[in-house]
């Protein structure tokens, strides 16, 4: 009896017969050779039916398989340098073969499809190499995010994704009708990690976040996933601190995971081995002296527009762009204007025009990967803000209760997941990134 094996395990079984059960990926035809590539979730292997090595049925049947049709495969695995597949390296000469389903003509071809084409049917793009190797290295960003977390003694708290009032602004709230309650969908849960850290000290809440952005960007979804670390008695330099270690931990689990992922996807594998602590901290003020300095630079009327920025503005894509290509690793812009940013932010002492607050910027062009700040923890200053900005304060009753009840300074913050692995894999665009995208003007599948 052959063994069954996955393909990702094949090296360890040079010279014996095994089974495999998968997908024909690709199939090439060589009278009386037939190439059949096939992938089982773990990896891609050539299997070779040699006319004279096989039954005349399974060789007719060998010659007739469709792209995609699942089957189950017998052979000897013998080492070839040159067998295409991932990992690679060994190919099966097939002593047998078994079709469970000839499928139907598939709609993804190996020739180049339009993006909408292949968005529309992704449920059958998640099969291909690309979007295989990108899902894999999520999962493990996913993996590493909980681990480091779990491992430096923060706790898991689950926030709620049905919630009363808005979270971080009211722009870009999903409404819902909770049996005749409004009710929105979360766009943090920020807010009750602020109360769960008097419970635990440091915790995280790690879910999908909903965000109806009416516009269309390479970095924006209406359905991220965000972790959010949040910490008692953590000041913004502790949450730099804490930040640098976290996302450069996130990017050695990769790097020491996932070469062959990254290889399929043609990452420059050298500016993600750049990533280690420390990572650079500028202000917002310094910020956009360096904008205005090169802007001031620049000759072609298009792109100087595209970087104007006065001070007050909050930045755009352009802005962080051409901030991030100022240095090799992620950087820390802190201490932006307080009216740009969210309600809940402090105020810095003395010149409460700009916030504890603290973006990180992810280098190459990728924009901002995490947010976050020190929170307000007076009473008054926080109703007041509460106020100011017109949201209705019986809804906040309970967020107000934390700063009456052993209020303490506290901090935290939300890395996207998207743009996380947008940035790690180096992809052009969000859609990418997540299995079912939900964008502006997609629902399906
Ligand atoms: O900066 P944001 O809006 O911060 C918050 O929600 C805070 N409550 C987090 C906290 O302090 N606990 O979002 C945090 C991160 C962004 O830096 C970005 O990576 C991601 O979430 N993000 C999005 N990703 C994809 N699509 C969108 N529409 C996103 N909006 C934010
Ligand atoms: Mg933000």
């Amino acid at each position: 009896m052959a063994t069954l094996i996955q393909v990702g395990d094949i090296a360890q079984y040079d010279g014996q017969e095994v089974t495999l059960r998968g997908w024909l990926y690709n199939r090439t035809d060589k009278g009386r050779l037939q190439f059949l590539l096939v992938r089982d979730g773990t990896g891609i292997v050539q299997c070779v039916a040699f006319k004279k090595d096989l039954d005349a049925e399974m060789f007719a049947l060998a010659a007739e398989l469709t792209q995609e049709s699942s089957l189950e495969i017998t052979g000897v695995v013998r080492a070839d340098e040159r067998a295409p597949g991932y990992p690679g390296k060994f190919e099966v000469g097939i002593t047998r073969l078994a079709l469970l389903q000839m499928a139907d003509e598939y709609p993804i071809q190996p020739k180049e499809h339009g993006v909408e084409f292949l968005m529309d049917n992704r449920h059958l793009w998640v099969r291909s190499l690309r979007q295989w190797a990108i899902l894999r290295v999520r999962a493990t960003i996913i993996g590493a995010i909980r681990t480091w977390l779990d491992d430096h003694g923060y706790i898991l708290v689950d926030t709620p994704i049905l919630t009363p009032a808005a979270g971080e602004n009211t722009t870009t709230l999903f409404a819902i009708d909770y049996y005749g309650t409004p009710a929105y969908l979360a766009q943090t849960g920020q807010l009750y990690n602020e109360a769960n850290i008097a419970s635990f000290g440091k915790v995280y809440c790690f879910g999908p976040t909903f965000r109806a952005e009416k516009s269309k960007t390479r970095r924006h979804l209406m359905e991220f996933w965000m972790v959010e670390p949040e910490m008692a008695f953590f000041s913004l330099e502790d949450l730099m601190a804490m930040e640098e270690e976290f996302v450069s931990a996130i990017v050695g689990a990769v790097l020491s995971k996932h070469r062959m992922e990254l290889d399929i996807l043609e990452r420059d594998i050298s500016r993600l081995e750049a990533i280690t602590p420390p990572f650079p901290r500028i202000s917002y003020d310094e910020a956009v002296e360096r904008l205005q300095a090169l802007a001031a630079t620049i000759d072609d009327p298009e792109r100087k527009a595209e970087l104007a920025i006065t001070w007050g503005d909050d930045f755009g894509a352009p802005h962080e762009t051409a901030i991030a290509e100022m240095f090799d690793r992620p950087v820390f812009v802190y201490h932006y204007p307080t009216a740009a940013k969210a309600f809940y932010m402090q105020p810095v002492e003395g010149r409460p025009e700009v916030c504890r607050s603290v973006d990180l910027l992810a280098p190459e062009g990728y924009g901002e990967i995490t947010g976050g700040s020190e929170r307000i923890y007076d009473a008054e200053l926080l109703k007041a803000r509460i106020d100011e900005i017109g949201i209705s304060p019986e809804n906040y009753a309970w967020y107000l209760d934390l700063r009456r009840y052993g209020s303490v300074p506290h901090a935290g913050f939300g890395l996207g997941v998207e743009r996380t692995v947008a940035w790690i894999c180096g992809l052009p665009h969000i859609r990418e990134t997540i299995p079912y995208a939900r964008m502006l003007n997609r629902l399906y599948p």
